[in-house]
């Protein structure tokens, strides 16, 4: 899987993929990311990626011209599954979207600062929008870094183990069990004994009504799903 990100501050970026599962996928080839400085695609001497909005109102917008030039210059190399802008009004980011994402051979991420970007950029370019939350950031990077984790980790081999991401909290609409390591007793605080039968259905059976009960729990709304 190839990733382009389109960014006004690739240094806010960087470090999420310098470290842990997304640096092993990118070491291993298993995904490539690469970040593109919209200023690079200015043509005046301010490497002006913003102007005022028409019709007056706080805030600027970003240019059209210099994202243009970016994603079009892209589209000239291979074709992309997907061109994703990151903004609070997109679809709110969860488990099936990472999943879909992570099928996909090359994809674009736009992230948005100021106010966002000129409609047309949406109309023109975005195939898909995504919100990581109900909550403004000041800017699309932190988004597309959380979107970028939850689809890598999604990749073939990215995993150590094959079956983890299956068992993830969300993969099946349920939160994950409770889970233990040692030492089995701590400060008179014990692990439930199911775990030391060696029985594995019903262990097995055990983590899924915990799951179940848990899910009933803090999210409700995941079980009407
Ligand atoms: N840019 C600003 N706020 C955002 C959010 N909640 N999700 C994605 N991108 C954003």
């Amino acid at each position: 899987m190839r990733i382009d990100i389109i960014t006004v501050l690739p240094e806010l970026l960087s470090s999420p993929f310098e470290a842990s599962i997304l640096k092993r996928a990118i070491d291993a080839n298993l995904v490539e990311v690469h970040f593109h400085n919209l200023r690079d695609y200015t043509t005046d001497n301010y490497k002006s990626v913003d102007d005022y909005q028409f019709g007056g109102g706080a805030g600027m917008v970003m240019m059209i011209e210099p994202i243009d030039k970016c994603i079009s210059g892209l589209q000239a190399q291979r074709k992309y599954d997907e061109i994703i802008y990151m903004t609070p009004d997109g679809e709110r980011l969860n488990q099936g979207i990472a999943n879909q994402l992570s099928l996909h051979e090359n994809i674009i991420i736009l992230c948005g600062h100021y106010k966002g970007v000129d409609q047309r950029v949406r109309d023109k370019f975005i195939t898909k929008e995504i919100s990581i939350g109900d909550y403004v950031l000041s800017g699309g990077e932190l988004g597309a870094a959380v979107l970028c984790d939850a689809v890598i980790r999604l990749i073939p081999g990215v995993l150590g183990n094959e079956t983890s991401a299956l068992t993830d909290s969300f993969q099946d609409n349920l939160l994950a069990p409770p889970i233990y390591t040692r030492p089995r007793e701590y400060k008179g605080m014990q692990v439930p004994e199911i775990l030391f039968s060696g029985n594995f259905p019903e262990i097995e059976k055990w983590r899924e009504e915990q799951a179940y009960k848990r899910t009933q729990e803090r999210r409700p709304d995941l079980l009407e799903e």
